[in-house]
This record gives structure tokens, C-alpha cells and sequence, in this order.
């Protein structure tokens, strides 16, 4: 792997471009991609990288996924774009009948196509609210949603996300959120949930609790087995709806189309983003029919949402993580990259937890006192850019390291992988 390649003229010409033209308040690094394929990606200046990001969960089928390519490709030659809200066109049907598979439940489904994460994220509370005529959402700390007004006050971590941003949006009500590793067990996050219904909002004004099955920007934080269920419970008992935001823990990220379904709950509204669209932009929210089919005609929509080269991907995309053979790879990558991390935590004290469902893992990075070690996270990450591998961080604390590896990642690449970050850990310890 070429990952020395100096001086990098392409990267240093683009870099000052970068500063001189792109809104600085985008976070990133001036490394500039050429192409990229599979779990590898290859710069500008022909420097080589094994890739354990994947567009922050974006690329599970892997880079440049030789079907959705095609798909995309067929798609060109028969229209760009239309505008569901005007004229309807098939792929976006069977984008919401496949995405309607992935939503666990024997019970009839509907789908809405978006944009973003966050524009699943807002029409789902949207429709919970239309459905409910009640205004109250309860979500969780370490939870992250998105960056719209709305999405941006469930979101937990006030900087970078909210930080100067304000005022929020309001009628949102932030309950614990479990964390064992930090000592808040699921008792504590349920005894939080009572109390935040007591304390601050009557449950009768509750539209709906969403919650992530994993933690995605908090740390990767699975929710502790009994939770969802005992949540579910809590929230049938007051007619409040459940909805599981998967945008980032869904599409095989745990090895299933979705993370709840490892949790045997069924929500009543769900939402998808990230790698739905094998690459391109498209985002959705399923849920029971009756709810979705609530909504007055009009009330939801919009104009680039379900946009067909997105619906192209999007089709293979989900067909492939409806796989049971892409589902059954996804898992074993899961057990070999945890028995890897456990094996890099024997070595280093620094690793205060290795963490996972399926192939959605981190570890979390303290020091000698067990407190949060952002710098040193902060230094493994660069020091394993150094050496060609993209890692990045996540925690309210910055001090989780995320393993979003795609999930097509050859024993090669994960080998690979792996020796660079025990090297990383060895020379930022
Ligand atoms: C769980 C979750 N929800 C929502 C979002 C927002 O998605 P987007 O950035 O596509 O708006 C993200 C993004 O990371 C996410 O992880």
C-alpha cells in the first residue's frame, strides 16, 4: 500500500482551494479522493487507504458497488428526475415495498421517500404527531438525529451540533439514556423514563419516543437487551408511538436490515438513511400503514425525495441486505473484527471497552484513571492516517474510536487493518 506518496501537490493545491472557497464550519480533512472501491480508496495523490468509515456509514455494500454502478447506470438512459409528488415512476414503489420488508412486524407497512437522515428523522415525528394529536417527543441523552432545527434538538452532543445554534425546536424532552460501561444501567434509563413522565410532560401529550437500537455518533452504544422491549411496553400503555431511528444502525450495519430486529420489538415507525442508497442520496420512514396513511394528502413529501438514479441504488441496495448471504457475511465479519478488538483491548490499557452488535463495534478509549481520553483517541486516529488507514472518532466525550469498515471487506483488508491500528495504539501510547 502506497501511503507515503510526498509531496502531495494534488492535495496541497486542493487543500488551499478547499480553504479559500468550502464554508469552514464543514468538518473533514484536506484529503481529496480520486477513486475509490470496495474498502479501499485512493487519493489524489495516489496514496492508498483502507477505508473503516465508509462516508460515516454510507458504503456498506462497499465503495463503488459494481451493481448499483449498473443500476444507476441503466436508470441514466431513462429519466433523471420527475418529482414523486407530481408523477409517480416504479422504482420509487419498489424502493418502498422493499424498505417495507426490512421494518420487522407482521402487520401491513407503508414507506415515504426522503432526502437526508434528518428529513427521515422529521417526517417521522411529523407523522407521529399527526397520527397521535399529541406534540411531546421524548428522546434520548448520547442520541444523535440530525442537524435540522428539529433533528438538532434531539440531538445530544451540543458541540459541534448545537453549539451558538439555538433556540430549538420546542415540545422535546430528553430522558437517560443506558450506558453500563459509564455505570447507567437499563433499571436507571427506565427509572429516568418514569421519572421524565412524572417531572416534565404528562404522557398524554407524548407523540413519540424515538431512540437509536445502537448509538451511532454516542459511541456506539447498543441499547442493553431489555431496554427497547421495556420501552415498548411503557409506551403502549399511554398510546405514545415507538420510533427507531436506523439510519445509521440499519442496512446490515448488525449484520440485519435493521438493528431492532436483533431486540424482538416492533416499532411502530422507522427511519433509514446513510447506506440505503448504496452510495447515493436517499432516505425513508416505513411504518404501520394506518399511521403512514394518516397524514392528509400533501401533508408530506417533497421535491427530491425518491429522486429515481437514488431509487436505482436504493433497490439494489436493500435487495442485497435483504440477503441472507449478505447477512450471514456481514455477521462473521462482525465475530472476526470482534475478536481482533478484544484481542487489541488485552494489549492496551487504554481500551476501557470493546463494544458491538454484530458488525456495528467501537471501543472506547480512557486513561489511567478510566476518564475519557479524547487526545490520545484523537492521536490514534492520526497516527493510523499516517499509515493509510481512515478511522474516525464518535462519543459525547470524543473518545470512541468506530470501526464502519463496508461490510464487503476482504480478509485482506481487515487483516490489514487491524496490524495498522495496533501499530496506531503502540506509537500514540
Ligand atoms: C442515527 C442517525 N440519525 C440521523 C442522522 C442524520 O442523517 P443525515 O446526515 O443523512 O441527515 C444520522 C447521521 O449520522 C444518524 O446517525
Amino acid at each position: 500500500m502506497n501511503t507515503q506518496a510526498t509531496p502531495l501537490p494534488n492535495t496541497e493545491r486542493l487543500a488551499a482551494d478547499r480553504d479559500r472557497w468550502v464554508a469552514s464550519g464543514t468538518a473533514g480533512r484536506p484529503f481529496f479522493v480520486e477513486r475509490a472501491l470496495g474498502a479501499r480508496i485512493w487519493d489524489v495523490d495516489g496514496r492508498e487507504f483502507l477505508d473503516f468509515v465508509g462516508g460515516i456509514g454510507t458504503a456498506n455494500h462497499g465503495h463503488t458497488n459494481p451493481e448499483v454502478v449498473a443500476a444507476v447506470r441503466e436508470q441514466l438512459d431513462h429519466y433523471l428526475h420527475q418529482c414523486f409528488s407530481f408523477s409517480s415512476y416504479e422504482p420509487y414503489v419498489d424502493v418502498c415495498r422493499l424498505l417495507a420488508q426490512c421494518h420487522p412486524g407482521d402487520f401491513d407497512k407503508k414507506a415515504i421517500l426522503l432526502n437526508s437522515g434528518a428529513e427521515a428523522v422529521e417526517n417521522a415525528v411529523k407523522i407521529a404527531r399527526y397520527y397521535t394529536k399529541r406534540q411531546g417527543i421524548v428522546c434520548l441523552d448520547n442520541a444523535f438525529h440530525g442537524r435540522t432545527l428539529l433533528t438538532m434538538t434531539l440531538t445530544a452532543k451540543v458541540r459541534p451540533y448545537k453549539l451558538g445554534m439555538g433556540p430549538f425546536a420546542p415540545e422535546i424532552y430528553r430522558s437517560t439514556g443506558p450506558y453500563p460501561f459509564r455505570g447507567i444501567s437499563s433499571d436507571d434509563a427506565i427509572d429516568g423514563l418514569h421519572r421524565l413522565l412524572k417531572n416534565q410532560v404528562d404522557p398524554t401529550n407524548v407523540a413519540a419516543i424515538i431512540f437509536e437500537p445502537v448509538q451511532g455518533e454516542g459511541g456506539f452504544l447498543p441499547m442493553p437487551e431489555d431496554y427497547p422491549a421495556r420501552v415498548a411496553e411503557i409506551a403502549a400503555e399511554h398510546g405514545i408511538l415507538v420510533i427507531a431511528d436506523e439510519v445509521q444502525s440499519g442496512m446490515g450495519r448488525t449484520g440485519m436490515p435493521s438493528a431492532i430486529s436483533h431486540y424482538g420489538i416492533e416499532p411502530d415507525l422507522m427511519t433509514w438513511g446513510k447506506s440505503m442508497g448504496g452510495g447515493l442520496p436517499i432516505s425513508g420512514v416505513t411504518g404501520r400503514a394506518e399511521i403512514m396513511d394518516s397524514v392528509h394528502k400533501g401533508g408530506i413529501g417533497g421535491t427530491y425525495g425518491g429522486n429515481p438514479l437514488s431509487c436505482a441504488a436504493a433497490k439494489v441496495a436493500i435487495g442485497q441486505v435483504l440477503d441472507s448471504d449478505f447477512q450471514d457475511s456481514a455477521k462473521a465479519l462482525g465475530e472476526r473484527m470482534m475478536a481482533r478488538l478484544q484481542d487489541l483491548a488485552a494489549k492496551n490499557p487504554s481500551i476501557g471497552e470493546v463494544r458491538g452488535l454484530g458488525p456495528m463495534q467501537a471501543i472506547e478509549v480512557v486513561d489511567s484513571s478510566g476518564k475519557p481520553d479524547a487526545a490520545t483517541t484523537a492521536k490514534i486516529v492520526e497516527e493510523a492516517f499516517s499509515r493509510g488507514l481512515i478511522i474516525m472518532g464518535a462519543g459525547v466525550d470524543s473518545n470512541c474510536i468506530r470501526v464502519l469498515v463496508p461490510l464487503v471487506a476482504t480478509e485482506t483488508d481487515i487483516e490489514e487493518g487491524f496490524r495498522i491500528l495496533n501499530e496506531s495504539f503502540a506509537a500514540a501510547s
